[in-house]
């Protein structure tokens, strides 16, 4: 609690409190909401959920060989060489990591597939591959892509910054073959398109067979898991028996309450009137919702009276999610961490109390989006076991999930609030690199079935 402020403070901390507070029957409407919206795009219909059919079930854990990987979808580019050994053990022999330049993600499509092409060439030099064989690479591709079979899938729209002009609405893989072709790379076989939480889901199934549910909180949002085919009634497919692994492609879900700077970031991001549930969760926007309250308040008066904060505030990205992470780890008596990072942004008068009140702003956007993460979880599992019933693992990759102060706490609360005792049927694991390791997955099971 921060104490003696004048009125105004208390005021308008409170109107953020109430703006930014999803309590218990939020997430009940929000919980009813997600089943509708499920149930429309499993059957077709219009929905916020697009619900797309990944054509890969959960693995066996039997599956072995040494795959490439190619991980697509945040602000780097990484190729790894990845080996199953049959028993659910995986390892990672050779990663390299790219950083993707903006010209790259925002040009064109042709740019952009070169310098995927160009890495792979890298990495394939870098770790003296041997050419003459043939190697099965799986494409993780991190963004709604519409797939028409394992290895096919066309672009529905960019997400997370991406604008690559020539993408949406072509498929990928063709894309991806063109590049490596126009480069002489023929040892390499695309065998698997997946999406990161397909591939997340895939690897911690891999070594738990409770595991059915993969999430991603990280740059951005998303979950996938395994439905019935006799429940996708959109399913057009020959096999009519079984499971499927479903990409949700839940940063679309759109029934929430939004305020003022929700909207406003909205209207200015690269894709206004899409991704609301990614725009209140994700690390790619965090920060971004965080700086526009501090600005907020520098403009009205309310904090940082120095001459300086109101320029550095009105710059976009001037506090990004990894500020807030060390702002909210801050435990210090005189708050002296968050001295050092507003100083160093070039803040020339910073007293404690703007320091508590950016800590405070801080904890109510990262709870919000902590809640709103455990809500679709939630809804998630009470699809697959309304009574919760059995033990569920839920894979999660992700900064914000592993990084960030509480994230994960907060996430269990929501879980104890709604299904009491239950709650402890759910089981929230740490990830690493599914995307990489789930893809080799995908790739072998891909492979075999060929
Ligand atoms: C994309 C998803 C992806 C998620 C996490 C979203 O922006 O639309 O396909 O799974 O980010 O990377």
């Amino acid at each position: 609690m921060i104490t003696s402020v004048p009125v105004a403070y208390e005021e308008f901390m409170s109107y953020l409190d109430k703006v930014f507070t999803i309590n218990e029957n939020d997430i009940k409407v929000m919980i009813k909401e997600f089943h509708s919206e499920m149930q429309k795009g499993l059957s077709g219909y219009e929905s916020s959920l697009k619900m797309i059919p990944s054509f890969v079930d959960r693995p066996e854990g039997s599956e072995r060989g040494k795959f490439i990987a190619l991980d697509l979808g945040g602000t780097n580019f990484r190729v790894l060489a990845v080996e199953l050994d049959g028993n659910g053990g995986s390892s990672v022999l050779a990663v390299s990591k790219f950083v993707i330049k903006h010209e790259c993600m925002t040009g064109t499509g042709k740019q952009l597939f070169n310098f995927i092409a160009d890495s792979i060439e890298t990495f394939l030099s870098d770790n003296e591959i041997d050419r003459t064989k043939i190697y099965d690479l799986a494409f993780t591709f991190s963004f709604p892509v519409e797939q028409t079979n394992v290895a096919a899938g066309t672009l529905i729209q960019w997400t997370k910054g991406f604008t690559a002009e020539g993408v949406v609405g072509e498929d990928v893989i063709v894309l991806l073959n063109e590049a490596l072709r126009s480069k002489n790379i023929n040892c390499i076989r695309v065998a698997a398109l997946a999406n990161d939480t397909v591939g997340t889901l895939v690897a911690k199934a891999y070594q738990d067979k409770n595991c059915d549910v993969g999430v991603i909180l990280g740059t951005g949002s998303n979950a996938c898991y395994p439905e019935k085919l006799t429940n996708i009634s959109k399913w057009r497919g020959v096999r009519k028996k079984g499971s499927m692994i479903i990409n949700m492609e839940w940063g679309n879900f759109c029934h929430l309450r939004r305020n003022c700077y929700d909207i406003d970031l909205d209207e200015e991001s690269n894709n206004p009137g899409y991704q609301y549930l990614e725009k209140i969760v994700s690390g790619m926007y965090l920060g971004e919702i965080t700086r526009r309250i501090v600005y907020d308040l520098v403009h009205r008066g309310l904090m940082f009276s120095g001459p300086n904060a109101r320029r550095i505030f009105a710059r976009k990205e001037s506090i990004e999610t990894k500020d807030m992470s060390l702002i909210q780890s801050d435990t210090t008596t005189n708050l002296g961490e968050i001295e050092e990072f507003l100083t160093e942004l070039g803040i020339t008068k910073i007293t404690l109390l703007d320091k508590k009140l950016l800590k405070k702003i801080c904890s109510l956007v990262s709870t919000r989006a902590a809640r709103v993460a455990a809500a679709a979880i939630s809804a998630v599992l009470s699809w697959l076991d309304p009574e919760l019933k059995d033990e569920h693992t839920v894979g999660i990759d992700g900064s914000l999930f592993e990084k960030y102060p509480d994230f994960s706490n907060t996430m269990s609360e929501v879980f104890k609030m709604l299904f009491n005792e239950k709650a402890k049927n759910i089981k929230m694991e740490l990830a690493k690199d599914g995307s990489g390791k789930g893809a080799a997955i995908i790739a072998a099971v891909a492979a075999s079935s060929e």
